[in-house]
């Protein structure tokens, strides 16, 4: 058994292969003058490998990508792939929230599905509803219990982990859970065309204290942004945003840090500067429970 890390997780899939104690498999890539992807694996591939790759921005080259990535390790040699997609591109369109709307995970499962693909590793993805578009045996984790030890690390004052939509609330539990402090959530409403977003306090008790909101996503960092905004006419003392999946689009950073927010942390579903937190130990007894199947 072999590991191959796609363009977009190296990082991560060094990482795993270590603590897996497995050999990577060697990846020649380039990108020709057109945009264009190139593949070539220099060296033998095993009939099991896994393959991480992160469905991240540009998605849709990444997804190429994949495929590309897969039908050539089944041709040189792969009878059983583990794919361990660390963000999944279009998981919020898992339903037609409008008429005529295209359920674009949908077509990413079934494409998957006719290569093969029947065990995979998903991290956070945003609603269980995503899952039913994959086929075969597929493994949900969670990045949110491995953000204990980073918190900790800030001394938290009086701390209120605060999840910025009720969605989200689940993940705020966790990690309220796990460092022993309490969680409550924002009520936040987007309008489906124009995207934007409308955030209403309920009686937050914040003054004083350090609050860390948690997201599974942050995108524009407009949800973020908004929380940010009413949690500084409560007095909060520090504010941490932490997600699972750091997207971190156009000024998605430096708008967070404008609204105060003190402190941005994510994994490395999406490698950035702001892979704080590696989503790694939770991934591996995911791929162990696969290679026994
Ligand atoms: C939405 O339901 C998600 O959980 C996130 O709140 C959302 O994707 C964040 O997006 P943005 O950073 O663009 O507000």
């Amino acid at each position: 058994m072999k590991l191959i890390a796609g363009p977009s997780s190296y990082g991560l899939g060094i990482y795993i292969s270590k603590l897996l104690s497995l050999d990577m498999i060697n990846l020649e890539w380039k990108i020709f003058p057109d945009g264009e992807s190139y593949f070539r694996f220099p060296s033998k591939i095993d009939d099991v490998v896994i393959l991480v790759h992160s469905l991240s921005p540009p998605q849709d080259k990444r997804i190429v990508e994949l495929f590309f990535l897969i039908k050539g390790l089944r041709s040189y040699g792969a009878n059983d792939i583990i794919l361990v997609l660390p963000y999944l591109a279009y998981m919020r369109q898992d339903k037609k929230f409008l008429d005529g709307e295209i359920i674009s995970i949908e077509v990413l499962g079934e494409l998957l599905s006719f290569y093969g693909v029947n065990k995979y590793v998903f991290v956070d993805v945003h609603s269980s509803e995503v899952l039913k578009f994959f086929k075969g045996e597929i493994i949900e984790v969670s990045a949110f219990p491995l953000f204990r030890d980073i918190l900790l690390t800030y001394d938290l004052v009086n701390p209120l982990i605060l999840a910025p939509d009720v969605k989200a609330f689940k993940y705020a539990e966790v990690v309220a859970r796990n460092i022993g402090a309490e969680c409550d959530y924002i009520v936040k409403r987007r309008d489906r065309s124009t995207g934007e977003i409308e955030s209403y306090a309920k009686d937050l008790n914040v003054n004083g204290r350090d609050v860390v909101l948690v997201d599974d996503i942050i995108t524009t960092g407009g949800t973020i942004v908004n929380a940010a905004k009413l949690l500084k006419g409560y007095g909060v003392n520090r504010i941490f945003a932490c997600c699972s999946h750091g997207v971190f689009v156009g000024n998605a950073i430096t708008n967070m840090h404008n609204a105060g927010v003190y402190e941005i942390i994510s994994t490395d579903t999406i490698e950035s500067y702001y892979s704080r937190v590696s989503v790694a130990p939770a991934i591996i007894p995911a791929i162990k429970s696969l290679v026994e199947k």
